[in-house]
């Protein structure tokens, strides 16, 4: 099935991953600007209020963009929503999404057919992130329009199925739009998921290391001295397994190596709180070895990607 027609503005197949606490305005514009998919979670703008404005600076500095460079307008954003008992914003925060008639909205942990339709009902499109084929068959049953495949390696909470494995299960039955993530930080790792069936690359660590992130200097640090064998899976931080950086589980006086199993009334390990002290990432990042802008990761990988298919000759 084709790509829905949004989509063909991409200059890239790739839709920058939204990432709690540290993707905003900033990171999302200049990643639609440079051609991909920019996407923040709701719950990233706060108070409630913030969010609009968010979506208002967000809608009037692209369409200024789109104004100016007509030949290379900016590619669509998203909006991540999670879908869980435990957010009260959700309904205000689909509200404020239907105001500004968000085009796409990534939901996450929990599938709700009412979210669907209201997307639907203002234009936009949904995409769902799941760990498994079983969760997949429900995205789609609730009216999900496409999948995010999340797959081993992936930053923050990770799946644990290779994405070989996960592509080719969900291909057999599905033919709707397919984002493949986990590990991917190259321009050859993007036309590799395009070759196994996925339509497009979900990259989210990479982007922690820009200038347009909202992390502190030593984490975007860590993320360029890091490589895979740095990366710690637990499901200690938020009761769902995920990947961190080592080096922030040492620095909250935990031991890596021993990490107890969750405990659901934590999200506090000695005064080190998940996501702002222990520190969300894939294992992709030997890929990256420097802080820079957005833009120029996306050329690069635009390079990359180019160069992947012309060694292929495609
Ligand atoms: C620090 C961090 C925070 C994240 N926060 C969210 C989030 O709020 N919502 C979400 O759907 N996914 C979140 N993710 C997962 C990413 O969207 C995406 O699945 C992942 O980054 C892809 O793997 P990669 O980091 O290896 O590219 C987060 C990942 C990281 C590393």
């Amino acid at each position: 099935m084709a790509l829905p027609a949004l989509f063909d503005r991409l200059r890239l197949p790739v839709i920058g991953s939204p990432l709690f606490i540290i993707s905003g305005p900033e990171l999302v514009i200049a990643q639609c600007k440079a051609g991909i998919v920019g996407s923040f979670p709701a719950l990233n703008a706060r108070p409630q209020s913030q969010l609009d404005e968010w979506l208002h600076r967000i809608t009037e500095e692209l369409a200024a963009w789109d104004r100016d460079h007509p030949d290379t307008p900016a590619a669509p954003f998203a909006v991540n929503q999670i879908v869980h008992r435990s957010n009260p914003r959700l309904e205000e925060d689909v509200a404020t999404c239907a105001k500004w008639k968000v085009p796409i909205v990534i939901t996450s942990l929990g599938a709700r057919p009412e979210l669907n339709d209201a997307v639907h009902g203002w234009g936009g499109i949904t995409l769902h992130d799941v760990i498994d084929d079983r969760f997949a068959h429900k995205a789609v049953e609730k009216g999900a329009d496409g999948l995010i495949l999340v797959a081993a390696g992936a930053g923050g909470h990770a799946g644990r199925l290779s994405p070989f494995a996960l592509v080719q299960e969900v291909r057999e039955w599905f033919d709707g739009p397919v984002a493949l993530s986990g590990s991917i930080a190259t321009g050859g790792a993007i036309l590799a998921a395009q070759a196994m069936g996925a339509d497009l690359a979900y990259i989210g660590s990479p982007f922690i290391a820009t200038d347009e992130a909202n992390a502190i200097a030593a984490y975007k640090q860590a993320i360029v001295d890091g490589r895979a064998e740095d990366i710690v899976y637990s499901n200690l931080f938020t009761g769902v397994h995920g990947n961190y950086l080592r080096a922030s589980i040492v620095n909250a006086g935990l031991d890596p190596e021993n990490l107890p199993e969750s405990d659901p009334s934590a999200m506090n390990f000695g005064g080190a709180k998940a996501w702002k002290d222990i520190w969300g990432s894939g294992q992709g990042i030997g890929a990256v070895h420097a802080v820079e802008p957005a833009g120029a990761r996306v050329a690069r990988l635009a390079e990359e990607y180019a160069a992947a298919r012309a060694r292929l000759a495609l």
